[in-house]
């Protein structure tokens, strides 16, 4: 286990934050067809983060049930701090049906950002579902951070056209291609496809890619895989059931390649997906 758990966000992209409680006011909840919500918070100070990182979110009038905050990607920080929700269950429910005014606690920033992209390397965003939330946030710091460096390219994939929310948002700062398993919208098939063929392109073109994903367990590992075979860089953002969020817990074990264990909040949620054992679930 790693002692005190730091929340400070090193290396070039801004100050280094440290986690807060911050009980922020719900400003506006936007629907995303009928599974998918956007909550936007109102900050009276920013609320620092880096692209990667997540908050514990409970609602303040949740009374005992949820008991716990339950772990979100931050889609935005800054004074309207965001996040993209589906519902799985009665703490995402609760989230969901939120109105304007009510009163959250998020603790945050938390975990591991993702790393920066080097100059010489083209960043490859591969999302699947809510996964697409941090790798928006990222495309957002690359393209504010990386002036004269080539545009993301951001593979995005579903089951089917209703469930690429936030699709636009991606292709504001990244080149998109979308795959849907049914064929309703893009390639048919799985975003691997979709990935294969881009890294082939990109060698043909002399470039070298740099992966970065986030979305089920499943497509991360395939990415992973495929990463792995053709020797390219990938990190993963995991997203590992957490009950503290922040070290304390022992609640978000995740098999290493090799044996042992990393804990995904405080060594992730980003990491090189080459350390984890896929095969056991991430
Ligand atoms: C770092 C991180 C970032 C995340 N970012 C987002 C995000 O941006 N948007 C979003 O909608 N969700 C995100 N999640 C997942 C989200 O935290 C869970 O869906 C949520 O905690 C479920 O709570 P619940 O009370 O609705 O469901 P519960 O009642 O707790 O569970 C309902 C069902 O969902 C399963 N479940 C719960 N949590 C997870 C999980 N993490 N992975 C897979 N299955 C799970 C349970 O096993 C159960 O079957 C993230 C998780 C992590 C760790
Ligand atoms: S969620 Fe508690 S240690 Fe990771």
């Amino acid at each position: 286990m790693q002692g005190e758990p730091t929340t400070s966000a090193e290396g070039s992209l801004g100050a280094p934050a440290r986690k807060q409680l911050h009980a922020l006011r719900l400003g506006r909840r936007d629907s995303i067809g009928s599974a998918y919500q956007v909550l936007t918070f109102e900050a009276a100070e920013p609320l620092v983060a880096r692209a990667g990182q997540f908050t514990m979110v409970r609602g303040a009038a949740w009374g005992d049930a949820p008991l716990l905050a339950r772990p979100m990607s931050l889609l935005t920080a800054g004074d309207r701090p965001s996040i993209l929700v589906k519902v799985v269950g009665e703490g995402t429910r609760r989230l969901a049906q939120a109105a304007s005014g009510e009163t959250f606690h998020l603790l945050a920033p938390l975990g591991k950002p993702w790393s920066p992209c080097p100059a010489d390397r083209r960043p490859v965003l591969v999302a699947g579902g809510v996964g697409v939330a941090p790798l928006i946030f990222l495309a957002r710091e690359l393209a504010a951070t990386g002036a004269g460096s080539p545009r993301p390219l951001a593979l995005y994939g579903a089951r089917t056209h209703a469930d690429l929310p936030l699709d636009r948002d991606l292709a504001e700062h990244a080149e998109l291609r979308i795959a849907t398993e049914d064929g309703s919208r893009g390639a048919a098939g799985r975003v691997t496809v979709l990935l294969e063929a881009a890294l082939d392109e990109l060698v043909q073109a002399g470039e070298a890619p740099r992966i970065y994903t986030c979305g089920p367990d499943r497509m991360m590992a395939a990415v992973a895989a495929i990463a792995a075979e053709r020797g390219v860089p990938c990190e993963a953002s995991l997203e590992t059931p957490m009950a503290c969020g922040y070290g304390v817990c022992l609640g978000c074990p995740v098999s290493k390649q090799g044996g042992g264990y990393l804990y995904a909040c405080t060594e992730g949620p980003c990491v090189d997906a080459a350390t984890i054992d896929w095969t056991r679930g991430a």
